[in-house]
C-alpha cells in the first residue's frame, strides 16, 4: 500500500534522508538550507515536494518538482520538471516511482502545464529505462562544462 502525498514541514528530516541518498555530493548543511527554504516560501526549486509513504507511514520515496520556463524538446514555456526522483533500494521495482510520477502529473497538470519534462545522467541506464517505461521519450544528451572566472 504506497501512498504520496505532499511534503510537510514535520516531515523535513525524512526528506532530508532521501535527498542526501539521491544527491550524496550536497552537504547535510545545503540540503537542510534547501529544505529550509522550501518550508519559508522562498524556492523556485523546488516548488513542490512529493512524498511516497508505506503503509507503516515511513517514507520510501521523493519526488522534487519545479516549472522551467524553458526545457529541451518541449514547445510550451510553463513546464512541469522531475527535478528529483527517488525511491529507497529496498522499495524499487514495486511501482512506487511510478506513483510518484503519477501524483507529479497531476501536480503539473494543477499547475497549468501541458508538459512534463526530466533528466538524468547519461550513464544512468536504470533511470533511462524507468523514464522510457512511463512515457517519457529521450530528446536529447547534452554534455555540461565550466570554468572559473
Ligand atoms: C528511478 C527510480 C526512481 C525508479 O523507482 P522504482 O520505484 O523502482 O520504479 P517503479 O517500480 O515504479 O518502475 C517504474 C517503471 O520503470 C521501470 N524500471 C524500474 N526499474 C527498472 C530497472 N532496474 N530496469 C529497467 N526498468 C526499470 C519498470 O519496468 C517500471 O515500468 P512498468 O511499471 O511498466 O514495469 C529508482 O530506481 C531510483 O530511485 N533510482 C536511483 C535514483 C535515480 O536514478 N533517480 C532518477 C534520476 S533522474
Amino acid at each position: 500500500m504506497i501512498t504520496v502525498r505532499p511534503a510537510k514541514q514535520s516531515d523535513a528530516a525524512a526528506w532530508l534522508q532521501l535527498r542526501h541518498a539521491l544527491w550524496p555530493e550536497g552537504s547535510e548543511t545545503d540540503h537542510r538550507e534547501a529544505i529550509d527554504r522550501f518550508f519559508g516560501g522562498d524556492a523556485r526549486e523546488p516548488l513542490a515536494v512529493l512524498l511516497a509513504e508505506d503503509g507503516t507511514g515511513c517514507s520510501i520515496g521523493l519526488a522534487e518538482l519545479s516549472i522551467r520556463a524553458d526545457a529541451e524538446g518541449c514547445h510550451s514555456d510553463r513546464v512541469a520538471y522531475l527535478e528529483g526522483w527517488f525511491v529507497v533500494p529496498k522499495a524499487r521495482g514495486h511501482g512506487v516511482g511510478r506513483a510518484l510520477v503519477a501524483a507529479a502529473e497531476e501536480w503539473g497538470r494543477s499547475q497549468g502545464c501541458c508538459e512534463f519534462a526530466s533528466d538524468s545522467q547519461r550513464d544512468n541506464e536504470v533511470s533511462a529505462a524507468a523514464h522510457r517505461a512511463l512515457g517519457f521519450i529521450e530528446v536529447g544528451l547534452i554534455r555540461c562544462f565550466r570554468k572559473d572566472l
